[in-house]
């Protein structure tokens, strides 16, 4: 494998990402020549990162020290396990979920950006898949011609997925009311590191989701409940 291009800080909005992990920008541009480096892992990941942020979110910075520790904690385990097992890169797969709580605006699905871009430069590989809840309903609607089975599985054994906006929408059907279960339900019994956000009040989880994938939310997660204002109609 080839080791990987510098990273140029004018392009990537890289600084505050690496001051929160300590790090330099000597450190991730390190050309030791061997591609399973941490700085050649980490530009590598970051890389990957970036194709799956939408351009709203290229610069986003978590700021919550709820997510730094979340992101340690994983970065940690897959350190620990590389040791036992050795691979040639540490691999975060598994470990606690984060769910990120507020109201419209307050900053949720940038906070989880955030937290996907910061950890790509930790120097674990992180393999993120990223969906919001109403596409995935979507995705998974039984039609003609697609294997909904094969897309369910492809965000259900995600090594690290992001769920944006759980419980957001209309009433629930049948239809979600069963991928959720299915979802958190795989996430949960294979300890698989999931971040949801929802605009959901922590006592609205249970009517909303359903009891059984309130409980599980409430074992597998992290939980970070923002307040404040709506940021976009601050900034308009
Ligand atoms: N800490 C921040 N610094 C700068 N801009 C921010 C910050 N947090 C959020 N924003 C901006 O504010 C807007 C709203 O943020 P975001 O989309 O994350 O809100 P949200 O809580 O996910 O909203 P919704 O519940 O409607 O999905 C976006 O344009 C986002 O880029
Ligand atoms: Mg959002």
């Amino acid at each position: 494998m080839e080791p990987t291009p510098k990273i140029n800080p004018e392009q990537h909005d890289i600084l505050p990402l690496l001051a929160a992990q300590n790090r330099t920008l000597d450190w991730l541009n390190t050309d030791d020549g061997n591609p399973y480096s941490l700085p050649n892992t980490a530009r590598r990941t970051y890389l990957n990162a970036t194709s799956v942020v939408p351009l709203r979110y290229r610069t986003a910075v978590a700021q919550q020290p709820e997510i730094r520790q979340w992101i340690n904690g994983l970065v940690g385990e897959a350190f620990a396990a590389q040791k036992k097992q050795p691979t040639p890169a540490a691999v975060v797969r598994s470990g606690p979920s984060l769910l990120i709580l507020g109201s419209v605006g307050i900053g949720k699905t940038y906070q989880g950006y955030g937290a996907l871009r910061e950890m790509a430069i930790t120097g674990a590989v992180a393999e993120w898949t990223v969906v919001t809840a109403a596409d995935l309903y979507a995705r998974l609607q039984p039609r003609f011609g697609v294997d909904s089975e094969t897309e369910f599985e492809r965000h259900a054994k995600a090594p690290v997925l992001f769920v944006d906006d759980l419980g957001a929408g209309g009433k629930l059907s049948e239809h979600t009311e069963n991928v959720n279960f299915r979802l958190i339900n795989y996430r949960y019994d294979h300890q698989l590191p999931t971040l949801i956000t929802s605009n959901l009040l922590p006592k609205e989880l249970g009517a909303r989701m359903g009891d059984r994938v309130a409980s599980r939310l409430v074992e597998m997660c992290h939980r970070i409940n923002m307040t404040g204002d709506d940021k976009r109609r601050r900034a308009a």
